[in-house]
């Protein structure tokens, strides 16, 4: 169904376009704790050699987005590739973590899964899973157009628009934007450091669950 939203943006239809998609993640995430932990798990450290490899994480990234783009996620970017977002429509769920899932992402599942049903219930939701600018690019409305017209869409069909900020910046935007936080959470708690760098009885990275509409 063609989702009935305002430009700027333009929808990702086509597998040769993921690639493009991972690579604005991956560079957008190379700093981010949360994802730090689940990559490296507990051999994260600032000397590990694959955070210098970042057409690794590229490659990394793009098995993830392309499973969620096959489920039925909604990708979409910006201003020539600016930045990018993957929206997940009412009623579709990125794929369970595989078997040899790492720790983290484990972890982050379990947690996320538990606080949608505490806050929403089974009410049909949008959900923005990923949000990302090239670290390069300063487009301004870049970030505005990925969020406002589903935003916008959620309004008009009355449904609310969950997402976990997995840092205080976006915490900080995604407020502006009108999310409320309503609970946070930690992970890796005992294993990693609020940086997700491995730290015995780390307090664990700081996850804010924040909904817009309710
Ligand atoms: C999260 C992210 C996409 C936000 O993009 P950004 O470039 O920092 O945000 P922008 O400067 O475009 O700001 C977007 C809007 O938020 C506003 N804003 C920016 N910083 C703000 C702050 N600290 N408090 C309130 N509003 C803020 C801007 O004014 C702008 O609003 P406007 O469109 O009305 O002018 C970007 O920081 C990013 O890629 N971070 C790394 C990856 C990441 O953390 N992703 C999200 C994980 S949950």
């Amino acid at each position: 169904m063609a989702a009935r939203v305002a430009a700027p943006f333009a929808r990702i239809t086509k597998v040769e376009e993921l690639e493009n998609f991972a690579r604005v993640i991956a560079g957008a995430f190379s700093n981010d704790a949360l994802n730090r932990f689940i990559f490296l798990g507990r051999e994260s450290r600032p000397d590990h050699p694959k955070l210098d490899d970042s057409e690794g994480r590229v490659q990394y990234w793009l098995p993830i987005v392309k499973s969620r783009f096959e489920t039925g996620a909604i990708l979409i970017q910006s201003s020539d590739w600016a930045a990018v977002a993957l929206w997940l429509p009412p009623g579709i769920e990125k794929p369970k973590p595989a078997a040899n899932a790492p720790e983290g992402s484990v972890e982050y599942r379990k947690k996320v899964d538990e606080l949608r049903k505490k806050h929403l219930g089974d009410k049909p939701h949008w959900n923005l899973n990923l949000i990302g600018r090239a670290p390069d690019r300063l487009d301004r409305g870049a970030v505005r157009g990925l969020i406002e017209p589903y935003l916008q869409k959620a309004r008009e069909d009355n449904l609310p628009a969950w997402l976990e900020a997995t840092n205080s910046h976006a915490r900080d935007v995604y407020t502006h934007f009108g999310f409320k936080v309503v609970d946070d959470f930690r992970i890796g708690k005992g294993i990693v450091n609020g940086q997700g760098w491995i730290e015995h009885n780390g307090e664990g990275v700081l996850i804010y669950a924040m909904i817009a509409g309710l």
